[in-house]
């Protein structure tokens, strides 16, 4: 008996070596180890071996069980492994993958459409702290703590101690305070664009709580309204094309006299009125002449200069072209690839 067992364990260990899968090695289970199997059934005979040969022959066949169970163990193990490195065999000759490859993001793409208009009327393209002393962002420009025109530029504070002489920090809310910057850095003859980041606690729509102004500076000797509004002519016509209408709109700012919005036909109906614009024309931006003031806070003897200013939405400016159909602002910054990947 005991060369039968011994003749068992080896033919199943050497077709357990040679199955190649599973199925094949769960067969090789059934056939030795199974109800029916071959080794169960020489089990069952150790009943009819002499009473003093039985525990020799039984540890026998106990040991050879758990041989053939540990071959089917480590065979299992084997070809799964042979499986998972199949899996991850890389073909080296085949050919490559080449990244996705980005691109610019629509509001870099509007600012450099819209720089190099102003660039050619030989402005100088100017940068200024994304945050700001309150002073300069609201006292030098005409609105003093308590005055209520503060309200329409809510304002992110910064959780800093108040300085004594600029005031709370704050994240920009406009880019004007570009403006006294600019006067104080270089004085006149000025001919400047700030395009920079501005934050306000705004969401719908038309606003987003980060966005892009471009702010216009010209100061000079004899500037006036007609200088403003013919800088204004001339971007409509090349940045939206001639069949595109702007207005300008009477309106009030405390650094400008006299002050205007400036308003652009609506693209998507044509200036007929639509859920986007209600009126069938859309907001710009602010514009108007320097205020006295504003040009004295900026060290500019206003006796001598005068100037105009502006300052445009970079986004609202963009989503007015006649080719893009955006009817609301946020997306930009949504990062859905689905819009992105469009420009
Ligand atoms: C101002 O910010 C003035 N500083 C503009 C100005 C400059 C007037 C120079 C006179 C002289 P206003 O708050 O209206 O004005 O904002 C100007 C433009 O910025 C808006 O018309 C709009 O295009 C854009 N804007 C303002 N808030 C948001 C916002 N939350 N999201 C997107 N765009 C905005």
């Amino acid at each position: 008996m005991k060369k039968q067992i011994e003749k068992i364990r080896s033919a199943a260990e050497k077709e357990i070596q040679k199955a190649q899968n599973s199925q094949a090695i769960e067969n090789l289970r059934i056939k030795y180890l199974g109800r029916k199997g071959k080794l169960t059934r020489l089990i069952r005979k150790i009943s009819q071996i002499p009473q003093d040969r039985r525990q020799e022959i039984g540890l026998s066949v106990n040991e050879t069980k758990k041989k053939i169970q540990l071959a089917l163990i480590k065979q299992t193990q084997i070809t799964k492994r042979k499986r998972k490195a199949k899996i991850a065999w890389v073909d080296t000759t085949a050919p490559g993958q080449l990244p996705l490859v980005g691109h610019l993001h629509p509001t870099t793409l509007a600012f450099r459409e819209i720089w190099p208009l102003f660039e050619k009327l030989g402005f100088t393209l100017v940068s200024y702290p994304e945050v700001e002393w309150e002073q300069l962002a609201f006292e030098a420009l005409n609105m003093p703590t308590d005055h209520p025109a503060r309200d329409d530029f809510e304002t992110f504070f910064l959780n800093t101690k108040p300085n004594p002489k600029w005031g709370r920090m704050v994240l920009t809310p406009h880019t004007s305070s570009g403006q006294i910057r600019e006067m104080r850095r270089v004085g006149p003859p000025i001919r400047m664009i700030n395009i920079a980041k501005c934050y306000r606690p705004n969401w719908d729509n038309t606003h987003t709580p980060m966005f892009h102004q471009f702010e216009g500076l010209v100061v000079d000797k004899n500037i006036n309204l007609t200088h403003l509004k013919g800088i204004f002519d001339y971007f409509a016509k090349n940045f939206y094309g001639p069949e595109r209408k702007i207005r300008l709109r009477p309106s009030h700012f405390q650094f400008t006299e006299p002050s205007f919005e400036v308003d652009i036909n609506c693209p998507l109906c044509r200036g007929k009125g639509c859920r986007v614009c209600n009126s069938g024309w859309h907001e710009l931006g602010g514009a108007g002449m320097v205020h006295p003031q504003v040009l004295k806070n900026g060290g500019v003897n206003p006796k001598r200069y005068s100037g105009f200013a502006f300052g445009w939405g970079v986004e609202r400016t963009y989503m007015m072209k006649s080719n893009l159909k955006l009817n609301d602002i946020r997306i930009l910054y949504e990062n859905d690839l689905r819009f992105v990947e469009q420009f």
